[in-house]
C-alpha cells in the first residue's frame, strides 16, 4: 500500500491517528497503517502484557532483573502525594529531601550567597560527568537556555581526551569556579580522571582548603566521594533505582537547577509527571508512549526498518538526539529476552539525528532517496523563543513538507511533468527521470509543541523514556541494564599498562597488537 492512497481513501486519517495531550500533538497518520493494523498492534502490546509492566514499573517491582533492581526515575518526579515503595519503605520523603538541599544550593550559586575560597561569588560551574551523567542535563540545559536568567554560566566535560578539559578550563579563574562531580557510580575512569585534573587545577591556585567550597557530588556512592576528597556535605545522593540514562531529575540535574534556577527545574519535573500520569493510567489505544511506541514496533519488525531519524526543528533541541541515543540505544539495544534467550527480531533502532533544518543539507538524501526506508520523528515547536521576521515561518515550512514529501513521494510522470515545463525532451528527459522519482511511503511521526518551556520538555523527554519502555516488554528485553559497555571498559584497562611500558606488546590478535604498537612507536615508546 501507498500512503498516498490510504490519504486519497481517508480523508479522516489525521483525526483519526493522531493524539493531543497538553502541549503537545502527536500526529502519527503518515505511517503505513491502517486501522485495523492499528488494533491489532493494541492487541500485540495486550497481549505482552504491557498492562501489567507499566503497573509494575511505577509500583517498584524490580523490573530491572539482572541487577535485581526497580526502575524508578518516574519517583523522582512524582508530584503527588502518592507514596512510592521501594523494600516496603516510601522512598519519597527521602525524593523530596534532596530536592530541598538542592534548592537550596542552587538559590545560594545563583545569587551568589555560595562564595568561593576568596569569598567571591560563582560564575562558572563545571558538571564533570559522562553519558548519562552528562547527555540529558546538557540537553536540558540547551534546550531551556531562555529561562537562564541572571545565573553562573554552566559548562559539561565529558570525555576523557584532556582537549576537552582543557578547553573548558582555559578561560576559567579557580576562585569563581564550582565543579559538580556528577558520577551515579563514583567509580568511572572519564568523570574520576577529569575530577582529578580539575582538583589539581584548582588546588594549584587556591590551595587544598579550596576543595570543600568548590567541589560537590553527585553520586550513589557516598564512600568513593569522600575518598575522592569532598565533603559529604557536598554530596546529593541517589539511589540504585535510578538509572544512569534515566538520572537528569535526579541529584545529576543539579546543573540544570544552577543554570535555569531551581523553579525552572521543578516545572520540568512537573511536565514530566504529567506524563508519567498519562502513561500509567490512559487507555493503549489513546496512550501517546505507547502508540508511538506501536508504531515504533510497526516500522521495525513489520516492515524492516533498522533506523529511526529524531529531527527537532528547534536549534535549542540540538542536543536531544545525542541525548536519546543513549536513552534509546543503552537500554533496548539487547539480543536476549529477559530470561536469556536469543531474540530472532530487531530490537533497539538506529537512532540518529540532527536539528533541521541543518540535517535536510546533510542526510537526507538517504532518507529521501535511498534504498531503504528510514522512519523519522520530525519534532516542531509552534512559537519560537525568538520570533524574527520569516525565521520561524520558514523553519515550519520545512519540517511539515519534509514529512509530507517523505510520505507523497515523486512519482514518473511528476517528475516527467515537470521536466517538460523546464523545456527538457527526448532522451535527455528520460535519462533524468529515474534520478528525479521519490519513492515516498516513507513512514514518519511529527509532534508540534506549542512552546518549548521546561513543563513541555519534561513531558517530551517522558514521552520518549515510556516509548523505551513500552518497545521493551514487546521485545521481551531488559531495558535497564547495560552490559554491553563492560567488555571495552575491561580490555581498555587490560591495554593501558601495555601502552606505557616499555617494549612491543604480543598478547592479542595481530591487529590490536600492530595497532598498540604502531601507537607506541608513535608516542615514541
Ligand atoms: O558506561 C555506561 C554507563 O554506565 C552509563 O550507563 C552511565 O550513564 C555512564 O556510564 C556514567 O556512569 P556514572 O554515572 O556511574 O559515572
Amino acid at each position: 500500500m501507498h500512503m498516498r492512497t490510504l490519504f486519497e481513501e481517508d480523508p479522516q486519517r489525521f483525526g483519526f491517528f493522531s493524539r493531543r495531550h497538553g502541549p503537545m500533538l502527536l500526529d502519527f497518520s503518515k505511517n503505513r497503517i491502517t486501522r485495523e493494523t492499528l488494533h491489532l498492534l493494541v492487541g500485540l502490546a495486550r497481549a505482552r502484557g504491557l498492562d501489567a509492566a507499566r503497573a509494575a514499573m511505577f509500583n517498584g517491582e524490580h523490573i530491572n532483573v539482572t541487577e535485581g533492581r526497580a526502575v524508578l526515575h518516574t519517583a523522582l518526579r512524582n508530584r503527588s502525594d502518592r507514596p512510592v515503595m521501594v523494600k516496603g519503605k516510601d522512598v519519597m520523603p527521602e525524593v523530596r529531601a534532596v530536592l530541598e538541599r538542592m534548592r537550596r544550593f542552587s538559590d545560594a550559586v545563583r545569587s551568589g550567597d555560595w562564595t568561593g575560597a576568596n569569598g567571591t561569588p560563582i560564575r562558572d560551574v563545571v558538571n564533570i560527568g559522562i553519558g548519562g551523567s552528562d547527555l540529558g542535563p546538557v540537553m536540558v540545559c540547551e534546550a531551556l537556555k531562555p529561562f537562564a536568567g541572571k545565573g553562573p554560566a554552566v559548562h559539561f566535560v565529558s570525555n576523557v581526551d584532556a582537549t576537552h578539559i582543557t578547553e573548558t578550563l582555559k578561560n576559567l579563574d579557580p576562585a569563581t569556579t564550582l565543579f559538580l562531580v556528577a558520577s551515579k557510580t563514583f567509580t568511572t575512569q572519564e568523570t574520576l580522571t577529569n575530577a582529578h585534573t580539575a582538583r589539581a587545577w584548582l588546588v594549584e591556585e587556591l590551595g587544598e582548603q579550596a576543595v570543600s567550597l568548590h567541589f560537590a557530588a553527585l553520586s550513589t556512592n557516598a564512600d568513593a566521594v569522600s575518598q575522592f576528597g569532598i565533603d559529604l556535605e557536598n554530596m546529593f545522593p541517589f539511589w540504585d533505582w535510578v538509572g544512569g540514562r534515566y538520572s537528569l531529575w535526579s541529584a545529576i540535574g543539579l546543573s540544570i537547577a544552577v543554570a535555569i534556577g531551581f523553579e525552572n527545574f521543578e516545572t520540568l519535573l512537573d511536565g514530566a509527571h504529567d506524563m508519567d500520569e498519562h502513561y500509567r493510567t490512559e487507555p493503549l489505544e489513546e496512550n501517546l508512549p505507547v502508540l508511538k511506541a506501536l508504531v515504533g514496533i510497526w516500522n521495525q519488525n513489520f516492515l524492516g526498518a533498522r533506523a529511526l531519524a529524531v529531527l527537532p526543528y528547534d536549534q535549542y533541541l540540538h542536543r536531544l538526539p545525542a541525548y536519546l541515543q543513549q536513552a534509546d540505544m543503552e537500554s533496548n539495544g539487547k539480543s536476549v529476552t529477559l530470561d536469556g534467550m536469543p531474540v530472532d527480531y530487531a530490537t533497539g533502532p538506529l537512532l540518529f539525528g540532527e536539528p533541521g533544518t541543518n540535517g535536510q543539507h546533510s542526510f537526507y538524501q538517504l532518507l529521501h532517496q535511498g534504498p531503504e526506508t528510514i522512519p523519522a520523528d520530525f519534532i516542531a515547536i509552534a512559537q519560537s523563543h525568538n520570533e524574527s521576521g520569516e525565521h520561524h515561518d520558514i523553519l515550519l515550512s520545512n519540517v511539515l513538507a519534509q514529512a509530507e514529501a517523505l510520505m507523497r513521494g515523486k512519482t514518473a510522470e511528476e517528475a516527467r511533468g515537470e521536466l517538460v515545463a523546464q523545456g527538457l525532451e527526448g532522451e535527455a528527459l528520460e535519462a533524468l527521470v529515474p534520478h528525479k522519482v521519490f519513492p515516498g511511503n516513507r513512514p514518519s511521526n511529527t509532534l508540534v509543541i506549542e512552546r518549548l518551556d521546561p513543563r513541555a520538555l519534561g513531558m517530551l523527554i517522558a514521552l520518549y523514556e515510556h516509548v523505551i519502555h513500552a518497545q521493551g516488554v514487546i521485545w521481551g528485553v531488559n531495558s535497564y541494564d547495560q552490559w554491553g559497555v563492560e567488555l571495552g571498559k575491561q580490555l581498555a584497562k587490560k591495554i593501558l599498562p601495555e601502552l606505557t611500558a616499555p617494549g612491543a606488546v604480543a598478547a592479542h590478535d595481530c591487529s590490536t597488537n600492530g595497532l598498540i604498537n604502531h601507537c607506541k612507536t608513535l608516542r615514541g615508546r
